[in-house]
């Protein structure tokens, strides 16, 4: 069905599963390079001989040289770059954003991190992270600064695409992936931003004021998972003060949770700017201040020279650094740029895009389009004839070439039908650097061309951006309007949002006969979508986020919540963030988390528990069968929710704790089945400082969404 070129360098099974590569033909006249000579394996040295040669490197450095090593410099090309001792025969250090793509230079503009999220697709999460880290390493770059693993807490959140959505069980399962596939490349990840940073109003001030309970089930389990199961090199502490203490001098994130309880080995960096104390930021356990050495150069110095921070403080960071660049072989193989298989990337980049679109409605069927059956299509909205490529600020990229979807339309439909494009208004500029054009159709000429043809297809977008939360989670500009007077004119109208998080969509979802969810799906924008709208992809993502039908819905709604009084934003909704929120309130979302549709069908069966009493730390299986009954392949995204029917503290109604991607031929059908873990069962109980199991009656609840379950099963902990 698919047309794929496979080349050596994309060998890796996930991503070529069912890969599509129609846009490659763009790439063809491109120099392709190989990657393979880039996967320099790491270092083959064992702990213990890294240790001794760090320390005896260590034991041969002088202060200044290991001042030098714990604060970065200006250089361009690079977002961090801490300088070579080539004395000592230590390599220089480089590091660049972000999340979305290597950003020096132009490069692969990979779809927004909350499209991979919604692709609730571990393989391809880790395909994203090796694509990303080959591409890092190919530029000449040692530590890529991601993934983004915040949990979406406010909806206007200007860096909600750049994360991995509202659960911190799905957030954490990508991000490891992601993690994984990006360090497999010889680059250091850098999970940020550490700890509760969910807004970008007052973002350098504002202090979460988050109970002990909240930041362990909601805030933490990400960089917990990315520590322990990824083994992530590097974290960077937040700009934000968690409970009064900045983030890069919280002695109780850090030192406590960071590094003793979870056992970090690798080094704390500061967001560029969020260091704010020399001797509490130094004894606290920051180990590089970045992107200069305001706090932690001369002043560090000093500091040690007064006795107010131990040289032994010191030793400890520059081991932690030097320890990491001796892991990741770059002792051996120092930065330095490569040949490029951009080819590659591209694949990656367009399947988890693909995969990562979410149908969130479609009645009738109306999609996949039959051009059969249609002479004339409408497409409307000025974002129709834009390549939706990213978001802004740090995770920003400069593409190496975006497909328009009116483009991308066009070219689909041939001479079958005629397209009409209307882009209706445009008026304020949503990106500067990415400026609409401005067109003089009206509404009414939109109506009259949407009433005229088979069907129309509206485009519309929001624009996210670090620095700026958004003012509404309506779509700016007049585009509700838009989408309105289209429905009107045509009832047959197809809404494809690029959005990066959240929209209201409660002017028209009722009537919006379908509804595809796009997201921000970086240079294959146009590609993507034309092949979600005429069925050569199969849609199969699922919503990382609720959507509201109401803002007021939300659980934070309240000032003192966001953005705050006083600078400072109570968590008071604790872990009732997200779908938690909306069971415990018992109110109808507009989509709810997990939400998803395809145009084939799944049907749910035979749930199984591999026993009906386990004591704590037993493991427990579920197994169930799931069946393709529809006429197409596609995939299906099994979700397993946790819920604690008897609890002595108040717990979720249900909680995410496991979830199966399976692709399912016409009439196929597979047994499904997980393994829980003692972790599926618990809450952070802060008297006790752990996590408790305990005994009772449990249920699972495995749906095709949060709120689609479509089989449960009961087991008691004894
Ligand atoms: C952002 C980080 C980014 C850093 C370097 C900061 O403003 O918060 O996410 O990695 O800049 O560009």
């Amino acid at each position: 069905m698919r047309r794929l070129k496979k080349t050596k360098t994309t060998s890796r099974r996930s991503f070529l599963r069912h890969s599509s590569a129609a846009g490659l033909a763009i790439l063809a006249s491109r120099k392709i390079g190989s990657a393979e000579s880039l996967a320099v394996p790491r270092a083959q040295l064992s702990e213990s001989t890294i240790q001794q040669k760090v320390d005896a490197i260590i034991a041969q450095m002088t202060l200044p040289e290991k001042i030098q090593m714990v604060h970065g410099e200006r250089r361009t090309g690079f977002n961090g770059y801490v300088p070579a001792i080539p004395r000592l025969g230590i390599p220089e250090l480089t590091l660049t954003d972000g999340p979305a793509g290597i950003r020096h230079g132009p490069g692969t503009a990979f779809p927004a991190p909350i499209a991979l999220a919604a692709s609730w697709d571990r393989a391809l999460a880790e395909s994203y992270g090796v694509a990303m880290g080959t591409e890092a390493k190919a530029k000449g770059q040692n530590i890529l600064l991601a993934p983004m693993v915040n949990i979406v807490r406010v909806p206007e959140g200007g860096r909600n695409f750049e994360t991995f959505g509202e659960d911190p069980y799905l957030t954490a399962q990508i991000a490891t992936a992601d993690i994984k596939g990006i360090q497999s490349q010889g680059v250091m990840a850098e999970a940020k931003h550490y700890a509760a940073n969910n807004q970008e109003k007052q973002r350098l001030t504002v202090s979460a004021e988050v109970d002990e309970r909240t930041l362990r089930e909601i805030y933490l389990p990400a960089f917990e998972a990315a520590v322990k199961e990824a083994k992530v090199a590097s974290v960077m502490a937040a700009y934000n003060k968690v409970n009064g203490t900045y983030s890069s001098e919280n002695t109780h994130l850090l030192k406590d949770i960071l590094k003793d309880e979870w056992g970090f080995e690798g080094f704390v960096v500061s967001d560029w700017g969020a260091t704010h104390s020399t001797v509490a930021a130094a004894n606290n356990g920051l180990d590089m201040e970045m992107p200069t050495g305001a706090f932690f150069s001369a002043k560090l110095s000093e500091a040690v020279k007064a006795g107010q921070v131990s040289e032994a403080t010191i030793n400890d960071k520059v081991r932690r650094i030097l320890r990491m660049m001796m892991r990741f072989g770059f002792f051996h193989h120092p930065a330095a740029t490569g040949p490029l298989n951009y080819n590659a990337q591209a694949q990656v980049a367009r399947r988890v895009a693909e995969a990562g679109v979410v149908l969130l409605k479609n009645e009738g069927n109306l999609l996949p389009l039959d051009l059969d059956g249609l002479k004339s299509i409408a497409v409307i909205g000025p974002y129709a004839d834009r390549a939706t490529t990213g978001g802004g600020g740090s995770a920003r990229m400069s593409p190496l070439y975006a497909i328009r979807p009116l483009a991308a339309i066009t070219q689909r439909v041939g001479q079958k039908a005629a397209v009409r494009f209307v882009r209706f208004i445009q008026g304020s500029d949503l990106s500067k650097s990415d400026p609409p054009t401005t067109g003089a159709g009206l509404l009414a000429d939109a109506a009259k061309v949407a009433k005229s043809c088979d069907l129309a297809i509206v485009f519309a977008r929001d624009f996210e951006t670090e620095g700026a939360d958004r003012e509404s989670i309506e779509l700016p500009e007049e585009q509700d309007q838009m989408i309105k007077g289209v429905l009107e004119a045509n009832k047959r109208t197809i809404v494809v949002l690029n959005t990066g998080s959240i929209v209201l969509l409660n002017q028209y979802a009722d009537r919006a006969p379908a509804i595809v969810q796009a997201w921000y799906p970086g240079q294959d924008d146009g590609n993507v979508i034309a092949d979600v709208l005429f069925g050569v992809v199969n849609p199969s993502g699922k919503l990382p986020l609720t959507f509201p039908r109401a803002r007021q819905d939300v659980a934070v709604s309240s000032p003192q919540q966001y953005p705050g009084v006083s600078e400072k934003g109570q968590y008071s909704e604790g872990i009732f963030i997200g779908y938690r929120h909306f069971d415990k309130h018992n109110v109808e979302p507009q989509f709810p988390f997990g939400h998803g549709l395809s145009y084939t069908n799944f049907d749910y069966s035979n749930i199984r528990l591999s026993r009906s009493h386990i004591r704590s730390g037993d493991p427990l299986t579920v197994e169930l069968q799931l069946k393709n009954t529809g006429r197409r392949e596609g995939a299906e995204v099994v979700q397993f929710y946790i819920q604690d029917v008897q609890a002595s503290v108040e717990r979720p109604i249900k909680e995410l704790k496991g979830f199966e991607k399976v692709m399912l031929k016409p009439g196929q059908s597979k047994a499904v089945k997980i393994e829980f873990n003692e972790r599926s069962f618990a809450f952070y109980d802060p008297n006790q400082k752990k996590w408790i199991v305990e005994p009772g009656q449990f249920k699972v609840l495995v749906g095709s969404s949060s709120r689609d379950i479509r089989l449960t099963a009961s087991f008691n902990i004894d």
